[in-house]
C-alpha cells in the first residue's frame, strides 16, 4: 500500500472535525435501524468494517458478545479505545486483505460510505469479495454507501464552515467520465492555511452494486433510501442494502 494514497491522509486529527455532524447520536440512530431490520441474536460474531473511532461499535456492544471493529486509521482507531467503555477488539489493516479466516462472521456493517476508496474497480471489488469470504453462509452485509443518482447535484458545490478559530473549505468535484466524487478540504487559521487533503469516492450506480454483489455470492435482500427504513429511490439521501451470503 501506497503511503500517499488519499485514505492514508485523509481519517487523521481533522476527519472528526470535519464531519462532526457524523456524531453519537446518527450513529445510535443507524444502530438503532440496523437491530430492528436485521435478526440480531447475542451470540452471533459481528465484524464493524471501517470502524472509525468507534461510534457505531459504542451502541453495539451490549447487544452482542462477539464484536470487531476493523479499520485502517491508527488515529481513529487509537480514539476509539479511548472513547469505548469496554475492550473491544479494534484491529487495524486494509479492507482489501482482511486477517480473518473464511466464515469468521454472521454479520458484517459498514456504516457511511465505506467503499469505493480505490482508483481501480478490482480493488473495490476486492473488498467485497473479502466481506463475502469473512461472511458465513447466509450471513448479514449491511452496506451503507452514498445514492449514486444523487451525486451529480453536488458537482462543484463549496461549503465552508467555523470550528473554533479554524476555517474548513470544502469543494466537491464530480468527474463524470471517472465516476469519481472528489472532495479537497482546506483548513485555515488566521487566514493562513495549515492543512489540505483530499477525499476520494468511486461512484457506482445500484445496478454496478449489484452485479459486484452477485458476482461475490451476496444477494441483495432489501434496499432502503435512508435510515427511516423508506424505499429507496433516486432521491433518496442514502443507498443502503441488506445482502445475504449464498454460497
Ligand atoms: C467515512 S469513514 C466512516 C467511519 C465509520 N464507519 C463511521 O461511520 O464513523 C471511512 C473509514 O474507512 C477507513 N478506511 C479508509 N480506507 C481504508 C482501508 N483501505 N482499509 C480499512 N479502512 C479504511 C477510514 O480510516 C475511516 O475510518
Amino acid at each position: 500500500m501506497n503511503n500517499q494514497e488519499w485514505y492514508t491522509n485523509a481519517f487523521e486529527e481533522w476527519y472528526p472535525i470535519v464531519y462532526q455532524h457524523r456524531d453519537e447520536k446518527e450513529a445510535q440512530q443507524q444502530v438503532e435501524f440496523v437491530l430492528s431490520k436485521l435478526n440480531f441474536q447475542y451470540n452471533q460474531k459481528i465484524l464493524d468494517l471501517c470502524c472509525g473511532y468507534g461510534r457505531h461499535l459504542f451502541f453495539l456492544y451490549p447487544k452482542v458478545s462477539f464484536l470487531v471493529g476493523f479499520d485502517l486509521s491508527l488515529y481513529l482507531l487509537k480514539k476509539a479505545q479511548n472513547f469505548l467503555p469496554i475492550k473491544i477488539s479494534l484491529i487495524r489493516g486494509d479492507v482489501r486483505y482482511l486477517p480473518f479466516s473464511q466464515e469468521s462472521f454472521d454479520i458484517v456493517l459498514n456504516f457511511f460510505t465505506s467503499f469505493g476508496y480505490f482508483d481501480e474497480d478490482k480493488e473495490n471489488i476486492r473488498q467485497i469479495e473479502q466481506v463475502s469470504f469473512v461472511l458465513k453462509n447466509k450471513g448479514t452485509f449491511f452496506f451503507d454507501y452514498l445514492n449514486p443518482a444523487q451525486v451529480e447535484k453536488i458537482t462543484n458545490m463549496e461549503t465552508e464552515k467555523i470550528y473554533q478559530s479554524y476555517i474548513i473549505k470544502e469543494k466537491r468535484y464530480y468527474n463524470k467520465n471517472k465516476n469519481e466524487l472528489k472532495k479537497e478540504v482546506f483548513i485555515y487559521l488566521n487566514t493562513q492555511l495549515i492543512k489540505s487533503y483530499i477525499e476520494k469516492v468511486k461512484v457506482y450506480s445500484l445496478d454496478e452494486i449489484s452485479s459486484i454483489f452477485s458476482s461475490q455470492s451476496l444477494s441483495i435482500q432489501k434496499i432502503y433510501g435512508d435510515y427511516n427504513g423508506e424505499p429507496y429511490t433516486e432521491e433518496s439521501p442514502r443507498l443502503i442494502i441488506i445482502g445475504e451470503k449464498n454460497e
